[in-house]
């Protein structure tokens, strides 16, 4: 990761100071670099012991950093990392723009591998994550939205960047079809089990700890699972409460909301959905050679659900 964070730095270059201001400044802020780690732990289970890797890891990063500038723009989001989010201190033109800036160098870096497959595996990533993020908008201050419905979304925006960070460490290995497939499936699971949590920390978490503002999705009117439940699972006062949170989406509403929540133990069943998601990662990882990697990955899928950060 050392190493990685290395390319990062020297990946970050641009004459144009407003750009190195504004990606070091969400960069250096830190994060937990999930998406990059991943794409290390599957090429090195699979054996791959070359450069290549600290390049797609970077890569990853970036792609995972521009959707973050985007998102925090488009969810009106004041807090992230601990701090200040780029729009709400450089504004949303920057956000965007640099957004893009990122998003054109994570390709610049990957054709540096000259591999066919990562680059088809990355553009249909990228092209997935913007359409779940469309979708989710058109989901906006929808009640009917189903757990079927929302998968999709999270899928979309947020597992798919997982599934693509295991399988471009695979594809670099040269494993072969099933372990990649393997790995992919590994990481979808993954990172589908990962935003469920997500979810439930923008309503149980405790800002300092998670570094993003609480009430964040009741305030964009998103139907995330703990409320999708409480509408279909929650006493009738709790599900109306719900209902009319979500269709006048509202931050001074969050208390109410949050009770509702908890009355029906929507959070518990949240978390347990992810649990099981978890559970498939770990499953998925069958024909994967067992090693202290492998074993690592294990840990990790646990650990993204058992987190409060
Ligand atoms: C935030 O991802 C966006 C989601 C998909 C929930 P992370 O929680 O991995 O963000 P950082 O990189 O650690 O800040
Ligand atoms: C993150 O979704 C998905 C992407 C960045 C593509 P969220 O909006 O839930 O992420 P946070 O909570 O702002 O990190
Ligand atoms: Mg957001
Ligand atoms: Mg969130």
């Amino acid at each position: 990761m050392q190493t990685v964070d290395g390319v990062i730095r020297a990946r970050l270059h641009s004459d144009v100071v407003l750009i190195r201001q504004v990606a070091e400044y969400i960069i250096s802020a830190g994060g937990k670099r999930l998406r990059p780690i991943l794409t290390l732990l599957s090429g090195r289970a699979l054996g791959y012991r070359g450069e290549h890797l600290f390049e797609l890891a970077a890569m990853i990063e970036f792609i995972h950093t521009a959707t973050l500038l985007h998102d925090d723009v488009v969810d009106e989001s004041d807090l992230r990392r601990g701090r200040k989010t780029a729009n709400a201190l450089f504004g949303n033109a920057a956000s965007v723009l640099v957004g893009d800036f990122l998003y054109t160098r994570a390709f610049q870096m990957m054709v540096t591998t000259r591999n066919m497959t990562i680059l088809e595996v990355m553009a249909e990533a990228t092209n997935i994550i913007a359409e779940g993020e469309v979708l989710q908008l058109l989901n906006i201050g929808n009640t009917d939205v189903s757990e079927d419905e929302y998968l999709k979304v999270i899928q979309y925006k947020t597992a798919k960047l997982f599934e693509a960070a295991a399988r471009v460490g695979a594809l670099i290995a040269d494993a072969s079809a099933e372990q990649v497939r393997a790995m992919a499936d590994y990481g979808m699971y993954l990172g589908t089990a990962f935003q469920i949590i997500d979810d439930v920390l923008d309503y149980s978490g405790d800002a300092d700890t998670i570094g993003k503002s609480l009430g964040d999705d009741l305030a964009e009117g998103k139907p995330t699972l703990p409320l999708i439940y409480t509408m279909r699972n929650g006493s009738s006062e709790a599900s109306a409460l719900v209902r009319d949170a979500l269709e006048n989406a509202n931050r001074d509403r969050f208390h109410d909301v949050l009770n509702a929540v908890q009355s029906c133990g929507a959070l518990e069943y949240a978390k347990n959905e992810a649990v099981k998601m978890a559970e498939q990662a770990i499953a998925s990882l069958q024909s994967i050679p067992d090693s202290e990697v492998r074993q690592a990955l294990i840990e990790l899928a646990r650990l993204s659900v058992d987190r409060s950060a």
